[in-house]
């Protein structure tokens, strides 16, 4: 057989990086089994257990939990004792197990049983150009969503967030009517909520599954100062009422960004503010995967989830995961009819912040 020679080596390494991605992959897939199963919090809870220990914690069959758990050790995410017993780190009790920690990421892995089940129905979007709404992901995929940011927004989204926007928290203890667009299950409105109990929170989304928690969020929470809205039955005003608005980590996601700023500028009273956060990012690609160490995820995720939506709609802008960099954020709220626009010192693993003003 003619052809290229190949070098052996390089083959062979090529073919190691081919398999590191599937490793990867199929341990992802047990990440969000030991999550949804209590598998780590057992573990972080109880200290080192055998596998019929952790079992008896959790009601599994050991069988199962032995063979999680040899991947786990394999993939060095659970350490192995002496013994023979099992056990996280401490740091890896804070990433795979405590829910409010700010280091807490397993919730990121609740999304993929969705995300990768709608793999195949992808291949069509590739043929016709049309992704799928966040709300194709059911119920489970709206969890995610929520659980994948909420560790930031409850640790810091008070304490740092509202301190670095110029006269947020003076306007939010003094009582303002706030909205968040895009806001998912409401997790940050609510924080907000909880915080200044003098101000009043209208969270507009489009995903109804997304909706739901937040509505259930905002039961758990007893909180009579918020308020949730399906855009299409319940658009943004276009009064000026609101002296703050929100939209986190949404504007990449939108089939029609630019529609949504300028009914936000129409939403927003003269004196107020809009406060903006979405993925860091850059112009290009080059410099995306020159400077960020998550790139190939995050291209992923768009492919997945973030551009699709933002394709959903014949027409939508596909910006995507990396899409919404700060020189065109800069320019899309300048033709939205904002005229000053400053980034925030806000120190975040993913996102950058901005506020805007009219
Ligand atoms: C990544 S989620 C972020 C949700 C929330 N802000 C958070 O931080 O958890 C993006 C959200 O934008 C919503 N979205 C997309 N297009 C929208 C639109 N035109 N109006 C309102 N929400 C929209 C999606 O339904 C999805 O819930």
């Amino acid at each position: 057989m003619s052809g290229p020679r190949l070098d052996h080596e390089r083959l062979r390494d090529f073919a190691k990086r081919v398999f590191g991605q599937l490793s990867g992959a199929v341990t992802s897939a047990l990440i969000s089994l030991g999550d949804a199963l209590g598998l780590y919090r057992a573990l972080a809870e109880h200290g080192p257990c055998s596998s019929t220990e952790l079992a008896a914690h959790t009601g599994t069959s050991e069988r199962w939990v032995r063979e999680w758990l040899y991947n786990q050790a394999a993939a060095e995410l659970i350490e192995t004792r002496a013994d023979g017993r099992f056990a996280l780190s401490p740091e890896a009790a804070c990433v795979l197990a405590e829910e409010t920690h700010p280091a807490f990421g397993a919730g990121m892995f609740s999304q993929l049983p969705q995300q990768l089940g709608l793999v195949s129905e992808l291949q069509q979007s590739f043929r016709s150009g049309l992704g799928l709404r966040y709300d194709a992901f059911g119920p489970e995929g709206a969890r995610g969503v929520e659980r994948g940011f909420a560790p930031w927004i409850k640790n810091f989204l008070v304490p740092v967030g509202v301190a670095a926007v110029t006269g947020l928290r003076e306007r939010l203890e003094a009582g303002a009517q706030v909205a968040d667009v895009g806001c998912g299950a409401g997790v940050a409105l609510l924080e907000l909520a909880r915080a200044f109990p003098d101000s009043e929170f209208h969270g507009y989304e489009l995903s109804r599954h997304a909706l739901e928690r937040a509505a259930r969020n905002l039961e758990e929470a007893a909180l009579g100062n918020v308020h949730f809205h399906h855009v299409d039955e319940e658009p943004l005003p276009d009064d000026g009422r609101y002296s703050a608005i929100l939209s986190f980590d949404c504007l990449h996601d939108m089939a029609q960004p630019g529609q949504v700023m300028a009914a936000i500028r129409r939403a927003l009273a003269g004196d107020g503010v809009w406060w903006i956060a979405d993925i860091k990012s850059f112009a290009s690609f080059e410099e995306n995967v020159a400077e960020n160490p998550m790139a190939a995820m995050m291209y992923g995720f768009s492919v997945l989830t973030c551009m699709s939506s933002a394709l959903s709609e014949p027409g939508g802008a596909g910006l995507g995961t990396l899409g919404f960099h700060e020189a065109l954020a800069r320019k899309m709220a300048r033709d939205a009819g904002f005229t000053r626009f400053r980034r925030l010192d806000i120190e975040h693993p993913v996102n950058a912040f901005y506020e805007a003003r009219p």
